[in-house]
Parts: C-alpha cells; structure tokens; sequence
C-alpha cells in the first residue's frame, strides 16, 4: 500500500514537474512576446515623448512637457528638416496679420469666457518651448495596435452629398460612426471659423468617442480624401477618461496612411506656447446653467499656402505645412461642422452614446449644444457668411441638426441627440 501509494507520488510528483516545466516555458514565450510588445511600446513612446525644459503635472492626471519649439514632433519628417518655422502667419482673414495685431492691443481686450486648460493651473511653459500632452504607455497600449495609436479609423468622414463611392452601403455605414453637420460645397473655400459650445458628452461604451467640430475638406471622397479637422472629443480610448478635451486631425489619404490626431505623428507645426493640443478645457457648459463656447478659426495663408489654426481670440496655435497635402495644397472644395459619434452597437442598432450636450435641437439654448457665428474664408482671404449650407444626418431620430440665422449669432445651428431613445432602437 506503502509503495504503491509512494510510486503514485512519485509519478504525480513527475507529472507535476512536466506541468510545470510546461508552464514555466508558457510563461517564457508570453513575458517574451509581452517583453517585445513592451519595447515596442517604449520605441513608440520615446519617439512621441520629446525631451522636455519643464514637466508639469495637471490636476486631471496628465503631464505636459514643454518642449523646445525646435525638438517638436514636425521635425523628424523629412520634408521638414531644413523649414524655417514661420513665428507667425502673414495675413489673418481680413487684412494683414500686423494691422490685426495692433487693433487688437488699441482696444480692451473683449473675452467672454476666456478659454482655460485645466494644467494651466499648475504652472506655464516657457518661452521658446510648447506645451505637448505626454503620452503613457497606458495610452499606447489601449490602441488596436502601436501602429494605430493617435489615428481615426478609415474613412470617419460625413458624406452628406452621394458620392460614387458612398453608394457602397458598407461605407455609409461603417464602424458606426454617425453625425449631425451642416456644410457647404461647391465653391473654393479657404478656411472656416465658428464658435462651438462645449459640453461633456457621456460615452457609453470604452470604444466609443463623441465630438464636435469643423472639417476643411478636399478633394472626392475617396482613397485621397485631404481633411484638416480642429475642435472638442471626449474618447476614453485615445485619453484614457471622459474629459473634454481640444484636439486637431488632418490626414491626405483618407485616413489611411498619413495623419494622425493633435503632435501624434509629425505634420503640424506648434508655434504657441500656452494651449497644449489633446489637453482637457474647463469649465463645460451645463444643463440650463452657464453655456461656455470656444472660436476656432482654420485658414489658408495666401502667401506661404499653409494652414493656420486660431483657438479664441488670442492663441494662432501653429500651422499644417501645405506640402503635406494635395488638394489642400490649392484650396478646399467642402466645409463642415458638427457633430460625430461612434456608435459600437451592431445592425442599426444604437448605445446610448450622447452627441454636444445629449438633447435635439429642439430644446435650444442651454440646453442644446451649438454652432454659432459659423464663417467660412473666401478666395480673397475674407471671413463671408456660408452661402447654401446644407444639412446631414444619418439617422435624426438618433441625432439631429436644425439651422438658423439673426443678426447676434450669423449662421448658427443646434445639433445633437441622446442615440438611443424610444425612436432610435
Ligand atoms: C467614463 O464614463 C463611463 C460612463 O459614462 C464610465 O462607465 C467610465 O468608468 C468612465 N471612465 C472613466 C475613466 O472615468
Ligand atoms: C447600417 O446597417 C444596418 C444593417 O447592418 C442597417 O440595418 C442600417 O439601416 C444601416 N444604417 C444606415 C445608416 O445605413
């Protein structure tokens, strides 16, 4: 009994030695691929991270690194490594961008709700540097892939207007994406501004985002689709929480190859020191209480033929180099604003992801989310009000647009919805 019982230990004790070298050598290959996804990571964040002057930690969470405005992340493309930064753009909308200046500092300085970053609290970059929103491996890793990180998926875009290739019912519709916009189109635009109210959207599920903003777009709506993009998201999986955050896109091939959200891959050019793309605003507007807004402006220098990018009154941000893009390169051919939601659930299906503040047009102020003082840039480099603006929704009962225009907010809409309701499945 002894022994028998003894040679079933002995055995077990065998079976569990292999069991375990088994393991053991499991565990090797899986902290071997983690050890090579790990250095991946590292890789990528250490090409993102630029060393920094100064760090600073915001109460949100994030650190924001200044860094010098010459080691930005612009300057590892290649087509960058002998540009001379232009300190400023040449002409603003309206005139030249000195005689704007100098009204400017003639007058008091009119702002409403002046616009704030949360890490503003905490301290200032330095001249010659640029705030950038440092990127954690937290953040890396919640992507589909190192690759994929800082990227829209495919073709997100809004294509209010059939286009050969939107026949394909699959594009309509794909990855769920839905908006509520308003556009114009058939004209040569060169630029876009409005003033855009700013609320905390809730997003039902992790993979989802929420945002409003405007779309400088050109060329068709296929693989070479060029879109510059600049407003407020809230998206859990770029951010890692739901803070209503400022961000930019651009992208040359529809969204394939080139681009990338906010400094996430080389392209813009930051010149501004105090506002840090990808970083949380505050306050947001609430329910029937204090609205807060933030003016954008995009427009064409038609001088150098860059994009400059204007956040409020008073920060010219920086500037996409017009070699980035081709038919940007010479002027847009479509303008949008609004809204877009990604929506996870399948066949028609809706979460309840919200869109501006969550509630129709409908109910208006304070209680709608708005556009106002929407503006676009003409051929001789003046802000006209949109002629022929259009609307589009994929679904109103879901989320909706209405416009309208007087004599305090130009043209102006409300747009928006709570997805799924009694109407909106
Ligand atoms: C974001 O909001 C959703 C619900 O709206 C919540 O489930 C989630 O925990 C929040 N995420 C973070 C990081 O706070
Ligand atoms: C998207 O596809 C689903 C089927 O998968 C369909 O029921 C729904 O109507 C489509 N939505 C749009 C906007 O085309």
């Amino acid at each position: 009994m002894g022994d028998f019982s003894g040679g079933r230990t002995r055995r077990g004790v065998l079976l569990v030695v292999f069991w375990m070298l088994g393991l053991i050598s499991l565990s090797c290959a899986a902290r071997l691929s983690v050890s090579k996804q790990k250095l991946q990571v590292q890789k990528h964040l250490n090409r993102l991270n630029k060393a920094a002057v100064k760090s600073i930690k915001s109460p949100d969470g994030d650190i924001v690194d200044c860094v010098h405005i010459s080691h930005q992340p612009a300057f590892d493309h290649p087509f960058l490594k002998d540009h001379k930064i232009q300190m400023r753009p040449n002409y603003h909308p309206e005139g030249l961008f000195d005689d704007n200046k100098v009204s400017d500092t003639e007058k008091p300085k009119q702002r409403s709700n002046p616009l704030t970053q949360l890490w503003h609290m905490n301290g200032k970059c330095p001249q010659g540097t640029i705030p950038i929103r440092r990127i954690k491996e937290e953040d890396v890793l919640r992507a589909s892939s190192v690759k994929r990180y800082g990227r829209k998926k495919h073709r997100a875009i809004p294509q209010p207007i059939p286009q050969p290739r939107s026949a394909d019912p699959d594009l309509m519709n794909e990855s769920g994406h839905q908006h509520a916009i308003a556009y114009v189109e058939g004209d040569k635009y060169y630029g876009a501004k409005a003033t855009i109210n700013v609320w905390e959207p809730k997003i039902q599920q992790p993979n989802e985002f929420s945002l409003s903003q405007l779309w400088i777009l050109g060329g068709s709506f296929g693989e070479d689709l060029n879109s510059i993009e600049a407003g407020w998201q809230v998206s859990p999986d770029l951010y890692g929480d739901n803070n209503t955050r400022l961000f930019t896109y651009w992208t040359s091939d529809a969204y394939q190859a080139t681009g990338c959200y906010n400094l996430l891959c080389s392209g813009f050019i930051q010149i501004d020191s105090e506002i840090a793309m990808g970083a949380s605003i505050s306050p947001v507007s609430a329910y029937r209480n204090p609205q807060y807004d933030i003016s954008m402006l995009v427009w064409k220098d038609p001088k150098e033929g860059h994009w400059w990018l204007q956040f409020g009154n008073d920060y010219v941000l920086g500037y996409w180099p017009s070699f980035l893009f081709s038919y940007l390169a010479d002027s847009a051919s479509m303008i949008e604003w609004g809204g877009e939601v990604v929506n996870s659930e399948p066949d028609g299906h809706h979460t309840s992801t919200q869109m501006g503040s969550g509630h129709f047009p409908e109910e208006g102020f304070a209680k709608s989310s708005y556009f106002r003082n929407i503006q676009v840039v003409d051929d001789s480099n003046n802000l006209k009000a949109p002629k022929g603006l259009g609307t589009f929704t994929e679904q109103s009962n879901c989320y909706d647009v209405q416009t309208g225009s007087n004599g305090d907010w130009g043209h102006y809409f409300y747009y928006g919805g709570p997805g799924k309701n009694p109407n909106c499945p």
